[in-house]
């Protein structure tokens, strides 16, 4: 991409998260923006200047080799050095303080965007750093979504409702044995988790079409899939117990029906949308219960990105082009989950339906680094959370951006976690008779 086109690109892709940062710090009052709305979650306003921070440092300083902004708060906006527990004890910039934070640190960022040359230097070849800026402020906004998700008040966030189902999406859909490509060695603005790309051989497998829907998930809740042990691993169940989990996070029981909390309004809990808000624990219980388990991450990269018609690994399920309003629900358009079957323009070629956006979908995979993972540019981006404690999460959902969602792009996080908004499908083995298909 030439140059200037590169820096008008750049230019609109951090305007536009910064209006939705806007948005969502803008909606509350400032005693809400400096409250804690739980203790896993950051107030706001930290979350704000944090984002401010990582700017100043990649990119005023690193990338524009200019003078600090304020050097003095470094320390105070480093989620490694701060928990997000004590965060609110800590002398946080005022939400007026930390916007005028933002704009400094954002015209110091315009200016040397007209001047720099996207060289060969890897921080700056094809604006990686801006990439990576533009989607860590869009993680943010994420967070802070599921932190308004969290909130107690009366509701400040509208948005119109998703799209209709298109079309029943139902039952599984078959993956033959064999090789695919697996994470990206082309995507310019993809972060070092998605690398190198490799081959993976996989045996056949059956993957679920959709989403598992509220309605499937309520049938194992009236199964007595919550009290039943023999579905949960031992993790799983010392956790349910510990937590007392019965339902989905959000959910509570309305006469012999089911509500759900979104956003500040509650709403009878709709059949057809993919359930949202479970942790890996029940995603597992409920496969189990399903006579299924959750896909590996593998499995689920290959049903949504391999091509059956060329080998070819794409961008995305519909193919190399960026997501549309037409693909996906992504990016804060909606506040909830789409039906199942809202989006048949986004199935994969083999005719697997929202893979990407709706919901963050639980694989069983660990989160770890590709056969010849290099860390950049910071070991703590991923390299740090690498092992066995993470399970890796695939897809997006409707608060993800589509500028931080990729076919090749991996969120991880604690199997126990269900603030965010996490669902899942299954996957299974082929029976005998379904093997050579
Ligand atoms: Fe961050």
């Amino acid at each position: 991409m030439p140059d200037t086109q590169l820096r008008d690109r750049i230019a609109a892709e951090l305007a536009r998260t910064r209006q939705r940062t806007a948005l969502l710090t803008d909606s509350v009052d400032a005693d809400d923006l400096m409250r804690q709305h739980s203790t896993i979650m950051s107030p706001l306003v930290w979350d704000l200047a944090h984002v401010g921070n990582q700017e100043e440092l990649w990119l005023v300083r690193d990338v524009g080799g200019r003078e600090p902004v304020r050097h003095d708060i470094d320390d105070l906006y480093d989620a490694f050095k701060q928990p997000r527990r004590d965060r609110p004890a800590l002398p946080l910039l005022p939400p007026a303080e930390a916007r005028a934070y933002l704009r400094t640190v954002r015209d110091k960022v315009f200016d040397l965007l007209d001047r720099v040359r996207f060289d060969e230097r890897p921080l700056v070849a094809d604006g990686f750093a801006f990439g990576m800026i533009v989607q860590h402020e869009q993680q943010h906004d994420e967070t802070m979504l599921a932190t308004h998700q969290l909130r107690i008040g009366p509701p400040v966030l509208t948005a119109p409702p998703p799209p209709p189902a298109a079309r029943p999406v139902r039952g599984e859909v078959f993956v033959p044995a064999g090789p695919f490509e697996m994470g990206t060695a082309t995507d310019p603005w993809a972060l070092d988790n998605e690398r190198p790309a490799h081959r993976v051989h996989l045996p056949a497998y059956l993957i679920d079409a959709a989403p598992v829907s509220n309605g499937d998930y309520r049938a194992f809740i009236a199964d007595g899939g919550y009290d039943d042990p023999r579905w949960w691993s031992d993790e799983g169940w010392a956790h349910r117990c510990v937590a007392g989990l019965t339902a989905p996070m959000h959910w509570q029981r309305d006469g012999d029906d089911w509500s759900y909390l979104r956003f500040g309004r509650w709403s009878p809990v709709r059949d057809d949308e993919p359930v949202v808000h479970v942790c890996c624990y029940e995603a597992q219980a409920y496969a189990a219960w399903a006579g299924k388990r959750l896909p590996t991450e593998a499995e689920w990269e290959k049903a949504a990105r391999w091509d059956p018609a060329t080998g070819r690994s794409r961008r995305y399920p519909w193919g190399d082009g960026d997501p549309t309003p037409a693909h996906a629900n992504l990016g804060q358009r909606h506040l909830w989950p789409a039906p199942v079957g809202a989006y048949p323009a986004g199935a994969s070629p083999l005719g697997v339906h929202q893979l990407i956006g709706d919901v963050w979908e639980w694989t069983s995979t660990p989160f770890t680094g590709y056969p010849g993972f290099t860390a950049f540019p910071y070991r703590e981006y991923s390299e740090v959370f690498f092992g066995d404690t993470y399970r890796v999460l695939r897809g997006g959902s409707f608060g993800t951006d589509r500028a931080a969602c990729r076919g090749t792009f991996r969120n991880w996080d604690l199997p126990i976690r269900r603030q965010i908004f996490s669902g899942f499908r299954c996957a299974r083995d082929p029976r005998p008779d379904e093997a050579g298909r």
